[in-house]
This record gives C-alpha cells, sequence and structure tokens, in this order.
C-alpha cells in the first residue's frame, strides 16, 4: 500500500488534509471493477473491465460492447445494463449484457431510448422495471427487463423543447439521474435543465407510472444528482447542483399522490455559504453503504494535490463528505479529500463502504482509496490505473 502525500492549497478554509493514518479495509468487497469511458476524439468509449491484486490494478478486459458513448451501468445479479449515450444521434441505446464466467459480456438484447441517456436504476416488484433518464433529449424512458434476453421498451416521456431553445442546457428539461425512493413507489429525476425534482409514483407491478408534482428548485441551480438517507420513520434526500454547486438537504414526506420536500439545508459543496467559482461544476453524490455519511464529488476546482504512481505530484478535484444527522437530516462537513486528479464525474463505494473507487474523467484515471467505515473518511490509495479515453463510470462488481 502506498501513502498519497496530499495537501490542500486553495480554497480557502474547511478543506483538510487526507487521512494519513492507516485505514482498516478489508471485510467483503469485490475486486472487479466495471468501468465505462467517453472517447477522446474520433474513437470509441469503452466498457472496461478492471482486477484489483493487492496494490495492482488493471485492466483485464475491454469492449465496445455498449456502443461508443457509454455513460452508465447497473448491474442485476449478471446482467450489466449499459447506456450508450450516443452524443449526437437522435437516439440513445440501453443494452443488456450477460457477465460471464470469464468477465467477458455477451449482449443479451438491447433498445431504444429517446436520447442522451446518462443514468438508469430498477425499479418494481422483482427488479423487471428499469428506468432511464435521458439528459440530451430531455425525458425518460422505462424498460421492462424481466427477460434480459428481450428486453422491451414500456414508455417514453419526452418534456415539450420549447421553440427558441438554444444550445443552454437550461432550454430544455434535463433528466440527469434516475433514482428510487426507499420504499420504491417513487421514482424521483433531478432535472438540471428545468431546475426542478422531477417525481413518478410507480405502479411495482404493471411497471406503468403516474406524473405527481414536482418539486421546485430556484432557477439556474440546475440538479444533477441525489441521494435518500431514511432514519426511523424519516425520509430525507440530498441533491447537489451542477450549475449553482449547491448541496440541499430535504425532508421527504409521503402522501398517496406524491412526494412533499421540505428544505432543510443548502450551503455550497463544500459545507460552506460563499458562492464558488462559476467554473466549478458539481457532479456526483452517494450515501456510503449502510451509514450516514454523504460523499459528493466536484470538477474543475483543481485546488488540491494527488501523487501518482509514478511520483508525479498532479492536480486533484475533491470528494467532500459530510455526516448526517439522523434526527434532523443537517449535515456536517467531515473531510475534503483528493479525488485523484482532475474531473471526478463518478465514483463508487464498494458493498461494505471499505473502499471508494474514483474515475477521473480528465486525467484517463481511476483509483481506489481505502475508506474508514467509522469516521467516514477517504485514506489512502490502494491502486491506481490510466485507462485510454475519459473514465466517465466506476461501480465495484456485485
Ligand atoms: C507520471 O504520470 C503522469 C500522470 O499520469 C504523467 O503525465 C507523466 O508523464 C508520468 N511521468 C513519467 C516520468 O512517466
Amino acid at each position: 500500500m502506498r501513502t498519497s502525500h496530499s495537501v490542500a492549497v486553495a480554497l480557502g478554509a474547511g478543506i483538510q488534509l487526507a487521512a494519513a493514518a492507516p485505514v482498516c479495509g478489508g471485510g467483503s468487497t469485490s475486486d472487479t471493477l466495471w468501468v465505462t469511458t467517453y472517447p477522446i476524439g474520433e474513437g470509441s468509449g469503452e466498457l472496461i473491465t478492471l482486477k484489483l491484486e493487492g496494490s495492482t490494478l488493471e485492466n483485464v478486459a475491454q469492449s465496445e460492447t455498449c456502443g461508443p458513448y457509454p455513460s452508465w451501468l447497473t448491474q442485476a445479479d449478471d446482467v450489466l445494463y449499459c447506456v450508450n449515450e450516443a452524443w449526437g444521434g437522435d437516439h440513445g441505446d440501453l443494452a443488456a449484457l450477460q457477465i460471464n464466467d470469464d468477465l467477458s459480456f455477451t449482449k443479451l438484447s438491447g433498445g431504444e431510448t429517446i436520447g442522451g441517456p446518462v443514468s438508469t436504476v430498477v425499479y418494481g416488484n422483482g427488479g423487471r422495471g428499469l428506468a432511464v433518464a435521458d439528459y440530451g433529449a430531455g425525458g425518460i424512458d422505462t424498460f421492462n427487463i424481466e427477460d434480459p434476453k428481450a428486453i422491451t421498451l414500456i414508455k417514453s416521456l419526452k418534456y415539450p423543447i420549447p421553440e427558441d431553445a438554444t444550445e443552454n442546457p437550461q432550454d430544455i428539461a434535463r433528466p440527469h439521474e434516475a433514482i428510487l425512493d426507499p420504499t420504491g413507489d417513487f421514482l424521483v429525476f433531478p432535472d438540471l435543465g428545468a431546475d426542478l425534482l422531477r417525481v413518478l409514483k410507480v405502479d411495482k407491478e404493471t411497471l406503468e407510472y403516474t406524473e405527481t408534482e414536482s418539486h421546485v428548485l430556484t432557477r439556474g441551480t440546475g440538479p444533477r444528482h441525489g441521494a435518500f438517507f431514511t432514519s426511523g420513520d424519516s425520509t430525507f434526500f440530498y441533491v447537489v447542483c451542477e450549475l449553482a454547486n449547491l448541496l440541499q438537504g430535504f425532508s421527504v414526506t409521503y402522501a398517496e399522490d406524491g412526494l412533499t420536500f421540505t428544505q432543510i439545508y443548502s450551503a455550497n459543496t463544500h459545507g460552506e455559504a460563499d458562492a464558488l467559482p462559476e467554473a466549478v461544476a458539481a457532479a456526483e453524490i452517494f450515501l456510503a453503504p449502510n451509514s450516514n455519511f454523504l460523499t459528493l464529488s466536484s470538477r474543475y476546482e483543481n485546488a488540491l494535490e494527488y501523487t501518482v504512481a509514478n511520483g508525479t505530484v498532479v492536480p486533484s478535484d475533491p470528494l467532500i463528505t459530510f455526516s448526517i444527522d439522523a434526527t434532523s437530516g443537517e449535515l456536517t462537513h467531515v473531510q475534503t479529500a483528493p479525488a485523484g486528479g482532475a474531473n471526478p464525474r463518478h465514483f463508487s463505494f464498494n458493498s461494505d463502504g471499505s473502499r471508494v473507487a474514483s474515475a477521473l474523467q480528465a486525467d484517463g484515471r481511476v483509483v481506489i482509496f481505502e475508506r474508514d467505515t467509522a469516521t467516514g473518511k477517504i485514506g489512502n490509495v490502494v491502486a491506481e490505473v490510466d485507462v485510454a479515453g475519459m473514465p466517465n463510470f466506476v461501480s465495484f462488481k456485485q
């Protein structure tokens, strides 16, 4: 194991050094990871399998099985659902890929989405439904995945595009993530373009849905990704807003016909009051497994440093961790740690939360860190690997 000598160099107070003390890892954890990449230039993005052995992380398989612009993966049993964002096209693609014993993939079936898919989530009884957030086209698709060999489109919902819409992402609806609420009755889509939390009530049996009232955010916030947290009878929802670089928290109440979001927390993505520089763009947020720790990623800050395996020090964006007060839902900043380089579009925890893997889109690197499940702090580097193209997603095999 290597120590990352990570130093905060800017962005003022509130930034802490990465934990220097050794962190206990272990527990049940997969040493196989899935990665997708966007291409650089004319090439094709890849679906990549990484294998961790000791402190060596290696690319053991790579293919274009999922199309040229893979952007998100959802694993369900031994099937990986991969979306192709299909930049510049008039639709997107969803592929159901069998994970073979040798970790190669066989495409079982596929379907078309309305365009620019960036996130998927399984829903419905028996995990028979898959919902897709189509950022590019501004809509949502649902698929029946009961038979992965024959997935079928249930419904495509495209929000109206104003005639005077420009390239400005906020001119149309931009659902950026598909999230299932803890009861499985509602799908929530942060909509970066419309500044809404869109909510669909699902029929778990038929996989059909009805649109319910959206929660309206301040114009210009750009909600991107979110995470639920439950404690006793309380449900909280946290959303990172890419455009305003805000982290907002809500207490959620349930009614037969929808969800009510009552704001309980709002700060910048570092947990402070000040606005962050305009170039900064918050990206991902997850609740660590079986915990009350939230971690988010922020891009285009380059305010931290990370020492790559060959000893070179490179600028790094942060992974920022907060603890959630289980009673009030209030957040407390815990740590600002280097993500391992520039543009951490995505990261994932392993199943027991003892590790976090980060995809550095601008650096072509994937880094695995130790994580202390008791303190929520990200610690030493376990391993890193360079991958071709721009890694935009990483997750541990289930
Ligand atoms: C070390 O790694 C960095 C980042 O990947 C790279 O830019 C640099 O060329 C490498 N240096 C050497 C000497 O290999």
